[in-house]
């Protein structure tokens, strides 16, 4: 059983999806390891590391992996060095991406897509969503103070006092419950919004307020899987009328909401962009699905005004050396259960809920039932 650590070809990709910790563990279950050179070094992980608890550092890991371990999609030019057969395993980026999904298909080789693990207890270290959001929540809230021109705590000193930042997280899931945390640990006044009513409490044992109309609608605003539904038109203008005077008065927002497989939803509009001081911030962490916030840029800072609009992607890839270590866990343990253990051999139940969630692409077609063709 051989397993290959891909170096990630998108320059603005600093995680790696293994750690000397997980290469360990990998030995430990009779796997043979392998590291393309530099795979770690922007995680400040250099080759000796891994080769110090037993990787092989060489430019032709992947060639005869029977498991490929990446942190983004394989493109084509990567998946023509995979052998036929062989499982890569990564955060797949599937939706709106069904044409890169069939080209993984016609090579021959099985994906699975980390994000796509069912959240259930047996999964929980698996969480790869949780382990990088909760990462991206901290960041955002780092990123916030950096962009900002005053301190956050309220500061009472013998030339007078400064008041404490104001900051208003809106989706409070696991991104934003960090956001909620770290903002408080740096002594901010926050206030925070979602649909899902099971949050107000959440935001209330962290010590800040919550925020939302809480209609019939909200009440029922959460699927049986624990995520946010799409809410209607209606509930969306009741909650931006609500939110527009709560943003006028705030120094920071850090914006969060995500509905899996749709498009972020709008919550800032550039009205209430506008209707912020000079010297605001805003951090928008969903920028890769479309943004929350009117005006928002992918990768870069817009400033109108006085105020900045933070729209950096892979903010947990800010993080990296943190982000590659929680990832590279997650990894294996979801590769520890496709291992059967006394006879140290790759040995997938495709019909284990964990494979079914996950499992993209098998023996050169799509298979994953949220991703045919739309033909089919
Ligand atoms: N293993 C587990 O059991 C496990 C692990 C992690 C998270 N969870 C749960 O899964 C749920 C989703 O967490 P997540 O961080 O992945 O969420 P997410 O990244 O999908 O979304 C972020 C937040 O945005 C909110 N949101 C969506 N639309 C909104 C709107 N219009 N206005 C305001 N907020 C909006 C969502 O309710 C969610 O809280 C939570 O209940 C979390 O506790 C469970």
């Amino acid at each position: 059983m051989k397993i290959a650590i891909a170096k990630e070809i998108d320059p603005s990709e600093p995680r790696v999806a293994a750690s000397p910790d997980t290469v360990k563990k990998y030995r430990a279950i009779g796997a043979e390891v392998a590291i393309e050179p530099g795979a770690g070094i922007k995680s400040g992980l250099p080759d000796s590391e891994f080769s110090a608890v037993g990787a092989t550092v060489s430019a032709d890991a992947l060639k005869d992996a029977d498991i490929i371990i990446k942190v983004r999609r394989p493109e084509a030019s990567e998946l023509s060095q995979y052998k036929r057969g062989a499982l890569v395993i990564a955060i797949m980026d599937p939706y709106g991406n069904e044409a890169a999904l069939k080209t993984i298909a016609e090579a021959g080789v099985s994906a699975f897509a980390m994000e796509l693990m069912p959240r259930i207890t047996r999964a929980q270290v698996m969480d790869v969503l949780s382990s990088q959001a909760n990462l991206a929540g901290y960041r955002a809230v780092i990123e916030a103070a950096e962009a900002f021109g005053r301190a956050f705590p309220m500061m009472m000193t013998a030339a007078g006092t400064i008041p404490a930042a104001k900051v208003f997280v809106m989706g409070v899931g696991v991104a934003g419950l960090q956001a909620i945390a770290t903002a408080r640990r740096l002594g901010a006044v926050v206030t925070a919004t979602d649909v899902r009513p099971a949050t107000k409490e959440q935001v209330e044992s962290l010590g800040a307020k919550f925020l939302a109309v809480e209609d019939e609608e909200f009440k029922n605003a959460q699927t049986a899987g624990g995520y946010a539904k799409e809410m209607s038109r209606e509930y969306q203008a009741k909650q931006a009328a609500l939110t527009a005077e709560h943003i006028k008065k705030q120094d920071i927002i850090i914006t969060t909401a995500l509905i899996p497989g749709r498009p972020a939803p709008r919550l800032v509009t550039s009205a209430m962009v506008k209707s912020m001081r000079p010297g605001s911030v805003l951090i928008d962490l969903a920028i890769e699905r479309g943004g929350n916030v009117e005006g928002a840029r992918p990768g870069e800072v817009v400033e109108t005004d006085g105020v900045k609009i933070v729209g950096y992607t892979n903010v947990a890839g800010r993080v990296a050396q943190s982000a590659s270590s929680l990832y590279a866990r997650n990894l294996f343990s979801f590769i520890e259960t496709l291992v059967d253990k006394p006879n140290k051999a790759l040995a997938v139940n495709w019909d284990d809920e964990l494979v079914k969630a996950t499992a993209l692409t098998r023996d050169g077609a799509v298979i994953h039932p949220n991703f045919q063709p739309k033909s089919a």
